[in-house]
């Protein structure tokens, strides 16, 4: 008797234990698959989730990195000897304000299209550059602080279903993000050749007046890193979690 009420213990244990796991926590608003404008429901249920989003936090159990600031380790720019720069610690402050322009979501195809405008970033980091001038090689190492207005992103989220003991769940290829600055606010990088205030200021007003010169380099690595944070988070939602649960019907 007291061998079965044990057995039984354990059974409802293991019963609410195997419920909690792979559940959605109620921090995440989930559309029904049936919802009439679904693309609607998508774009409200990420404008819930975008406090959490900034911190990290996104309910009991659901932890991923914090888009508020968002940190890129490193980013490299030119590999030739007449210009490299490198740019570490870069802390960027903003990007968890973006609004949903657009969103086109394929619950058939588990597709989802967003545009994505921030409308102020402000981007921090350390530089080290290295470049060749007149036959001289100069270099510098200080701090960069630019800011971006009204910069756009757009991101592309495609997943397959697959089966798994009889339930459906869907597996994320990796998210596809085009981001494009915005207007230029400001550049400044800080000891920028302190022996030569002219060559600074030229540099700065190149900077300013065509900062894609030494950005362009930048953009498919901020690219890269974006698609790989982006595609974490997704993958903490989508995974272990079943398609009826996330698109209920
Ligand atoms: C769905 O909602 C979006 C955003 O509010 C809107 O632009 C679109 O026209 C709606 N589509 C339909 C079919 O109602």
């Amino acid at each position: 008797m007291e061998k079965c009420f044990v057995i039984i213990k354990f059974l409802l244990i293991c019963g609410s234990f195997a419920s909690v796991i792979g559940k959605l926590p109620p921090t995440i608003p989930v559309c029904s698959r049936y919802h009439p404008n679904l693309s609607e429901c998508v774009m409200d249920a990420i404008r819930v989730l975008q406090p959490r989003l900034a911190s990290g936090d996104l309910g009991p159990g659901l932890k991923v990195p914090s888009l508020e600031p968002l940190v890129i380790p490193q980013i490299q720019i030119g590999e030739d000897k007449t210009l490299k720069v490198d740019l570490s610690n870069v802390l960027i402050h903003g990007a968890s304000k973006f609004k949903i322009e657009k969103l086109r979501a394929n619950y058939n195809e588990l597709k989802f299209d967003a545009l994505l405008t921030i409308p102020k970033m402000k981007i921090f980091g350390k530089y080290k550059l290295n470049f060749v001038f007149f036959n001289q090689i100069v270099k510098g190492e200080g701090e960069i602080f630019t800011e971006f207005e009204n910069s756009k992103i757009k991101a592309a989220i495609k997943a397959h279903r697959f089966i798994h003991k009889g339930q459906e769940f869907a597996r994320l290829e990796p998210i596809e993000i085009k981001f494009q600055r915005g207007k230029v606010r400001e550049v400044k990088l800080s000891n920028l050749f302190p022996n030569n205030p002219v060559l600074s200021e030229v540099i700065h007003a190149v900077l300013k007046s065509n900062p894609d010169f030494a950005l362009n380099n930048v953009y498919p690595q901020v690219n890269n890193y974006l698609s790989k944070f982006g595609t974490e988070v997704a993958n903490k939602i989508f995974e272990g979690i079943s398609i009826d649960e996330l698109f209920p019907k």
